[in-house]
């Protein structure tokens, strides 16, 4: 398939950004609220913002999503205090989410989600596991202690963010999964629902459903989070209700949006988009400021706060988490080297 066509369009313009009116709406009421982005910064424990029904992006919660345990107290060790919060409302406009395509727009997504219902939604367990299992996942949320970690986001386009995600360790999971001892690897695997994604209709040239994979060392890592909320509400269909991996030391597109299925293997996984273009996409896919993407720099981002406002900013090793992560990665070049893909 041509290149052209495979191209995720990653490194697009500012002007892909909210409408205008949206933007406007949503500061009309955080003004009324005498909150600015500083203000959302410094809430603490709780991020929650009551939504305004003109909002557009933000209402696009589920209606049935469930709600225990929201807003959940914040967890004080993952926290990024040398910046503010990214705006909710930018954070729920500026998307990537290739089954909702947008051949005009690709950061457009929440205006072509309403035909998405993600509950009831079940999550599949299969492989190199005790058992298969099969959970409802309102009830599986109902039974995790939900908590709220701020992380940096960043995306292999080289802009980023800051958000305050919902939800609980990946490891916790794991563990109910119960995995073999013979489990090198877990493979997520999205949902197929080509009646309710455009994308996944009219994109056929992409290999549906999504997938990604872990190392099981880097699923068990505490910093791997699996989000069912963000800005203290469950997650809007665009930013992947009802479920998402959170993976801040690595590229946005490890993280995979809306999992219906974990497979634990006993060798590495393909990934979706290292299928698709194995020249530009690892499978590691860590940040790392050291090696450029082949078509652009990734020494540097565009720290994105609100609509038309962002800071450019240099990138850090591992997206500031080397405490965390460093370990995993002894063969991570520490200093630049040119574009080579893990
Ligand atoms: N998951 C699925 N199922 N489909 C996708 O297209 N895009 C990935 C990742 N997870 C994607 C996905 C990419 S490229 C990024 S940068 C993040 O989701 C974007 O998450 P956000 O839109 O909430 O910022």
């Amino acid at each position: 398939m041509a290149n052209i066509i495979l191209s995720p369009n990653w490194a697009l313009k500012e002007t892909d950004c909210t409408t205008k009116s949206a933007y406007t709406n949503r500061r009309k009421f955080v003004t009324t609220l005498g909150l600015g982005a500083i203000g959302f910064a410094t809430l603490g424990g709780c991020t929650a913002q009551s939504q305004d029904p003109d909002d557009g992006p933000l209402d696009k919660i589920p209606e049935n999503a469930p709600r225990d345990g929201f807003p959940a107290s914040r967890n004080e060790t993952f926290q990024v205090p040398e910046r503010e919060l990214t705006e909710r409302l930018l954070a729920s406009s500026y998307n990537n989410f290739y089954e909702f395509i947008n051949q005009g727009n690709l950061k457009r997504v929440w205006p072509l989600v309403d035909d998405y219902k993600p509950f009831p939604w079940t999550l599949q367990v299969s492989g190199e596991v005790e058992k298969k299992l099969t959970w409802d996942l309102t009830e599986l949320i109902q039974s995790m202690p939900l908590e709220e970690r701020i992380y940096r986001f960043r995306c292999v386009e080289a802009w980023s963010m800051t958000v305050p995600w919902t939800g609980f360790p990946l490891s916790t999971l794991i563990k109910k999964c119960n995995p073999n001892s013979s489990a090198t690897h877990v493979k997520f695997t999205c949902v197929s629902r080509p009646d309710e994604l455009p994308g996944q209709k009219k994109a056929t040239w992409y290999p549906w459903p999504y997938f990604e994979a872990l190392r099981m060392d880097e699923a068990i890592n505490e910093l791997a989070f699996v989000a069912v909320g963000m800005y203290g509400e469950p997650l809007p269909k665009q930013n992947g209700s009802p479920l998402r991996l959170v993976l801040p030391w690595k590229y946005g597109y490890k993280g995979p949006k809306a999992i219906t299925h974990l497979e634990f293997t006993r060798k590495q996984p393909g990934t979706f988009w290292n299928e698709l273009q194995p020249r530009e996409y690892g499978f590691l896919s860590n940040v790392n400021p050291n090696i450029p993407h082949p078509r652009w720099t990734q020494a540097s981002e565009r720290l994105m706060l609100s609509e038309g406002v962002e800071n450019r900013i240099r990138t850090q090793l591992f997206n500031g988490y080397d405490e965390w992560v460093g370990d995993l990665y002894p063969d991570e070049p520490r200093s630049p080297v040119g574009p080579i893909i893990r």
